[in-house]
């Protein structure tokens, strides 16, 4: 059975594109393996969003011609945001890799496929294959909308990703189904902006609609989504998340900086204030929510006083996840057009981990709360001996046990905690 490696960094909606190529892969009767060496296949699912990301998926490539001098029938796929409309300039570059194809275009790679003689399914419907059936995680990524209308001045994205287009809802639905019946219990709808989803389609069904005809699907029990654009959410969407019940309390909602000007250069389109009304609003109609954030340090321009502002928004917030990143210019977007990239790298990282380490006390405080309570745990898999999977509210919870567990939900007494997940035992 010849064998094939995924390799991906990036975003969920990379890591969904990685199993549905994973889930072809399989059909063609490939197996999967968890390295470059020994595989016949290897797929390199790329990113862009900072410099970082790039150098890690060229510092690959470079890796993979090597891999390739020694064992020549190596076949080695390109996709992710490295490729869009540049496939020729990328193939000089890159004269080893021996498909490079856009993020979703399957076509491609079905195409290649069969002038291999490699019988990759033809039929394209999304929920056709999918590799969690092959992991027996019981939880499924499911992309609602792709690409991105909004131009933050900063981000990639929209020039990799394109425009907005929604996938209708009974297909989505179809999907669901589908998953359900192979024993996927919690789903995670993805979009760059899932607020906007059904805009572009007949009827203007919204993300709300879509969580609603998801409720009622028979034996899924958990319904995620993400991200939401703090200027989109909408208050039917928050009164969604309080009312129905397979709708899980959390929200991915991104604030990136917290001083209107800067928000303001990064055209977020909200400013300080009306965030802070908003998680106001999301934390009354719904209290148990638990709230993750998104914050860019260094952005061009951004002063030690205004710096300070996100470090106090931070603060006073008490968001349960924070995700920051360094400002990094990317080639093509209005930032990188419009500002020099002005603070020093050393600048930057100071900031960056002042606000990690302030997130990581506020994180301790607000996981130790939660000792000594009962927590309801989807469990996804096994790691170092112990049982994993996550709470509603998306904390990660371990335990031990000997029981099998994977796939079931198991009623878990919290007893350590830490800012990055949770320790407990089966209740009895
Ligand atoms: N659609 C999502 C995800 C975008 S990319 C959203 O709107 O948040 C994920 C995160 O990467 C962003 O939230 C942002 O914080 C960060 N990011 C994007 N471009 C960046 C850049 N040029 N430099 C640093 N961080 C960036
Ligand atoms: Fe990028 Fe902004 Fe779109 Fe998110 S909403 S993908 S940050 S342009
Ligand atoms: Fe990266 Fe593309 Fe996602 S640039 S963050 S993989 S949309």
């Amino acid at each position: 059975m010849p064998r094939y490696f995924i390799w991906t960094i990036g975003c969920q909606m990379n890591k969904a594109e990685s199993q549905q190529i994973a889930g072809y892969l399989d059909s063609a009767g490939y197996q999967a393996i968890n390295s470059f060496s020994n595989a016949d296949l290897v797929v390199l699912n790329t990113c862009v969003v900072r410099q970082s990301a790039e150098n890690k998926v060229l510092g690959t490539l470079g890796l993979l011609k090597g891999l390739k001098n020694e064992q020549p029938n190596l076949q080695i796929l390109v996709t992710g945001c490295l490729v869009n409309s540049n496939t020729q300039e990328l193939k000089k570059r890159f004269p080893h890799v021996d498909l490079l194809f856009k993020p979703g275009d399957y076509h491609e790679l079905v195409t290649w496929g069969q002038k291999q003689g490699i019988p990759i399914g033809q039929r394209l419907l999304r929920y056709t294959h999918n590799h969690a059936w092959i992991t027996s995680s019981p939880c499924a990524l499911v992309p609602i909308i792709q690409g991105c209308d909004n131009f933050c001045s900063y981000c990639i994205v929209p020039y990799k990703r394109g425009r907005e287009v929604s996938r209708p809802v009974e297909e989505i639905v179809c999907e669901v189904e589908a998953l359900v019946e192979r024993g996927i219990k919690e789903v995670t709808l993805l979009g760059q902006n899932v607020d906007s989803y059904g805009q572009d389609l007949p009827g203007h069904p919204d993300l709300a609609d879509l969580l609603n005809e998801l409720n009622s699907i028979n034996d899924l029990a958990r319904i995620r989504f993400l991200t939401n654009h703090p200027k989109d959410i909408s208050r039917k969407l928050i009164d969604t998340i309080a009312s129905v019940n397979k709708v899980c309390e959390h929200l991915e909602l991104p604030v990136q900086a917290g001083d209107d000007d800067i928000l303001k250069a990064m055209r977020r389109e909200y400013t300080v204030e009306q965030y802070r009304k908003l998680v106001n609003t999301i934390r009354r109609k719904v209290p148990q929510v638990s709230l993750s954030t998104d914050i860019i340090v260094g952005f061009p321009g951004e002063t030690e006083e205004q710096f300070e502002r996100s470090l106090s928004l931070v603060k006073e917030m008490r968001f349960d996840v924070v995700h920051v990143a360094a400002y990094s210019p990317r080639p093509g977007t209005i930032a990188w057009r419009e500002y020099q990239d002005d603070i020093p790298a050393e600048a930057k990282k100071e900031r960056l981990n002042k606000i990690e380490e302030l997130q990581a006390a506020i994180a301790s405080e607000i996981n130790s709360q939660l000792q000594g309570r009962q927590a309801e745990v989807l469990v996804e898999g096994r790691k170092g001996g112990k049982w994993f999977g996550r709470t509603r509210s998306n904390k990660l919870v371990f335990f031990e046990d000997d029981g099998d567990w994977l796939g079931q939900s198991a009623g878990i007494q919290i007893e350590k905690t830490s800012p990055w997940s949770l320790k407990g035992e089966v209740k009895k």
